[in-house]
């Protein structure tokens, strides 16, 4: 990207004000793979030269983008593209499908300014959909509604609506209204534009091409789409979503109490531009982020000098040809440039020579960037999920979650005289969020814990390419964990009362280990004092 040099805090607002950072939240198989690649084509970021076959390659795969790297021969392996559409930046985060990582999924959209829920026409609303959107209230992150597969069968999509009101909390806002679904999908009208974009099942060779053709209403064309008796159905349908539905109300959106729905299929390429234009004419610019410098609160936002941001994801191995950890970065103010010097509050510093940018196929050294954005800074573990940065190293980001685990499990490395290195290797992987790391108060047992059990593998995979250990699970005879907090009296009092059950974090904070839910129950009830916490803002 070139840009005009000036007065730099002008120039950050009105490239911060251009950006729309958003990720896709969906149930697997909804359709949030396909539709990723699609925006990437439809926004001009990929232009595929017709689909590559699948390499036979049945790994299950971390990412969703791997995902597609693979079965399209392209290389989209990174957590964030960066295209340019019409005049706006957008940032698209990825999130990974796999159920095992939705801690990661959770830090991901700490990043995001926005999110597509994508549903499944014929499914509606699933429960990992429901899962993802309570992080999305729990952070006020407005989203826009894409209804998928509409060339499939499809519930009706009044019925859609009703379920979305009534799981979610959310008034509905059709923006179009699809005539019929399935072999008798027309496509939709544009109930703002009021016209209609027309559905072709495009050629079956046919996988690049972006449907556009729109057409009046009293034009003969749109005529003769439909018989008359779809037509009619059609009518009363669009007619109900016009007068009895929540007309669009930018300010509602944006608070998070109504959701703007589209209608499309990603497979045909159907929708996915209106999509994109969507969110480049309501979703938010870079929202100010709450932060504190110097223990102060303060709210940073792309109108700042000062540049900031934090660390919400580290991806390590990226280049197979490079042992590479990169640091995914979200700028939240001020104008970075390359070659800048930021600092934590701890007083760790980084001199960012080489920040990296996803392009479509490429990554590209950024020579600039703005809040909004997502730069990789290439590191060899100076960096960790969580961590603030800034040219003073005075602010201080709200912090990014740690989940309680689901699964624990006792770690061994099977060449005993490694045990330290396992110990370093275990610690790396925890600051880098891949999974968390108890050291229990007593004995010298080191527990690993994770959302789900493909966490171990990837886990497993790493200790033995990277760190050269070949590490044993066994069973723990914990089930879960808890953050402790309260006067220092009262955790002192506790932790000496409890002590086959303490352990620490990768940070050293404080942790109740559990044999079951019921125990965490009654341990809660037994001690009102201590806060017992299944999130950890991690600083
Ligand atoms: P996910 O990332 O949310 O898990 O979903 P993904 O995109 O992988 O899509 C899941 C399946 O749904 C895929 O079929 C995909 O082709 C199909 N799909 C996605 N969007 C549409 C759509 O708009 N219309 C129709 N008809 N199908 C759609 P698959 O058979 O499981 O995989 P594949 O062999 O096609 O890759």
């Amino acid at each position: 990207m070139s840009i005009p040099s000036g007065d730099s805090e002008a120039l950050a607002r009105v490239h911060s004000a251009r950006r729309r950072t958003f990720a896709i939240i969906s149930h697997p198989d909804a359709g949030k793979t396909t539709l990723t690649e699609n925006i990437l084509l439809a926004g001009g970021a990929i232009r595929l030269a017709g689909e590559v076959k699948a390499r036979g390659e049945t790994r299950r795969t971390t990412s969703d983008w791997m995902k597609i790297e693979r079965e399209r021969g392209i290389s989209v392996t990174a957590s964030v593209m960066t295209f340019e559409f019409e005049g706006n930046v957008f940032n698209l985060l990825d999130t990974p499908g796999h159920e095992d990582f939705s801690e990661d999924t959770y830090r991901t959209l700490t990043a995001a300014d926005s999110a597509i829920m994508v549903l499944d026409a014929a499914k509606g609303i699933e429960p990992r959909t429901l899962k993802l959107f309570e992080v999305c209230r729990l952070r006020d992150i407005p989203i826009i509604t894409f209804v998928n597969k509409m060339d499939r069968e499809a519930l009706d999509p009044l019925e859609l609506i009703d379920e979305v009101q009534s799981k979610l909390q959310l008034d509905v806002a059709p923006l179009m209204w699809p005539a019929s679904s399935g072999q008798s999908f027309r496509g939709c009208v544009d109930l703002r534009a009021q016209d209609f974009l027309v559905f072709r099942k495009p050629a079956h060779d046919d996988s690049t091409s972006i449907q556009e053709t729109r057409v009046a209403l009293d034009d003969a064309e749109f005529a003769n789409l439909m018989s008359a008796s779809e037509r009619a159905e059609f009518e009363e349908g669009a007619g109900l979503a016009r007068d009895g539905l929540p007309a669009f109300d930018l300010g509602s959106y944006r608070e998070g109490h109504l959701t703007p729905m589209l209608f499309g299929s990603a497979l045909r390429r159907y929708g996915v531009r209106e999509l994109i234009r969507l969110i480049g004419e309501i979703a938010p610019p870079p929202r100010p982020q709450k932060a504190e410098a110097a223990g102060k609160p303060i709210v940073l936002s792309g109108a700042e000098k000062e540049v900031s941001g934090f660390v919400f994801k580290i991806q390590a191995n990226m280049d197979p040809n490079h042992r590479d950890r990169i640091a995914f970065v979200r700028l939240a103010s001020g104008r970075f440039a390359r070659g800048m010097r930021l600092r934590t509050p701890t007083g760790r510093q980084i001199n960012i020579h080489n920040p990296l940018m996803f392009m479509a196929q490429d990554r590209e050294i950024a020579e600039e960037a703005y809040a909004g954005d997502v730069i990789g800074v290439p590191n060899y573990g100076v960096l960790r999920v969580g961590d603030s940065l800034s040219e003073s190293g005075v602010i201080r980001f709200q912090g990014i979650p740690n989940f309680a685990p689901e699964i624990l499990r006792r770690v061994r490395v099977r060449d005993p005289l490694k045990a330290k290195h396992l110990r370093r290797a275990l610690e790396g992987l925890a600051e880098e969020g891949v999974t968390q790391l108890f050291k229990p108060a007593l004995g010298a047992d080191l527990i690993v814990g994770a959302v789900g059990p493909l966490q171990f593998e990837v886990m497993s995979d790493r200790m033995a390419n990277e760190y050269n250990l070949e590490v044993l699970f066994e069973p723990a005879p914990f089930a879960s964990a808890r953050w402790l907090s309260g006067e220092r009296a009262d955790l002192e009092a506790f932790a000496e009362k409890n002590r086959s059950a303490m352990a620490g974090d990768v940070d050293d904070a404080p942790v109740f280990l559990a044999k079951n839910s019921w125990e965490i129950s009654y341990t809660m009830e037994k001690n009102p004092k201590i806060r017992f916490s299944a999130v950890k803002e991690r600083h």
